[in-house]
């Protein structure tokens, strides 16, 4: 239990995702920002079904999804992305107690190092990143699309 900055009572539990959250999994990414061009989040959520599902995480309060972390370990790294939280729970600890899970999910499988890449637009959770212990590691980020979720020439990164 944790409370939010205006004293009301906050709750979630984290489990995995189950199919029945993908409506609501998507509209919080939109609202939080995270939905962009070149990602279908919807072929997103497949693609992840398929690959470590019990590594997506969702945060639950009252029966809705308030927040959100993708998370993965190809073997050598874990890897978090889609973390998101509700905009009337942040600052309540969630999206802490998010990565605070991710971290042990990833201890749990022997994953030695968690990277992540926030977008160069979002500059302001570089900092919050910084308060949980993450760095800048000096690794410049490189993507290639392999498979095109939207047709045109947008050949973004994340
Ligand atoms: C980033 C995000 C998940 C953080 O979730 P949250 O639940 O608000 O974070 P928390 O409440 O756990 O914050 C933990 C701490 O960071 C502090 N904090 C919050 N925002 C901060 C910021 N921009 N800079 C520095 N500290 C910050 C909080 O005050 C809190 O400190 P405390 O534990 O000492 O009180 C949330 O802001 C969000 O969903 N943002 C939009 C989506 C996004 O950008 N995701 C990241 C993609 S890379």
């Amino acid at each position: 239990m944790n409370a939010s900055s205006n004293g009301v009572a906050v709750s979630a539990r984290i489990r995995a995702f189950e199919a029945a959250d993908t409506e609501p999994v998507v509209a919080l990414w939109r609202a939080a920002g995270l939905v962009v061009p070149w990602n279908d989040p919807y072929r997103d959520i497949e693609r992840k079904s398929t690959v470590q599902p019990e590594l997506f995480l969702v945060a639950e309060a009252a029966g809705a999804v308030v927040g959100t972390a993708m998370v993965g370990y190809d073997g050598h790294r874990g890897w978090v992305n889609y973390l998101a939280v509700d905009a009337t729970r942040r600052g309540s600890g969630l999206g802490r107690q998010l990565m605070a899970e991710a971290e042990r999910l990833l201890v749990e499988r022997g994953c030695p190092k968690l990277n992540l890449q926030v977008r160069s637009t979002n500059t302001s959770v570089i900092e919050w990143y910084r308060t949980l212990g993450y760095e800048p590691d000096g690794a410049v980020s490189l993507g290639k699309r392999l498979i095109p979720d939207v047709a045109g020439p947008i050949d973004a990164a994340t």
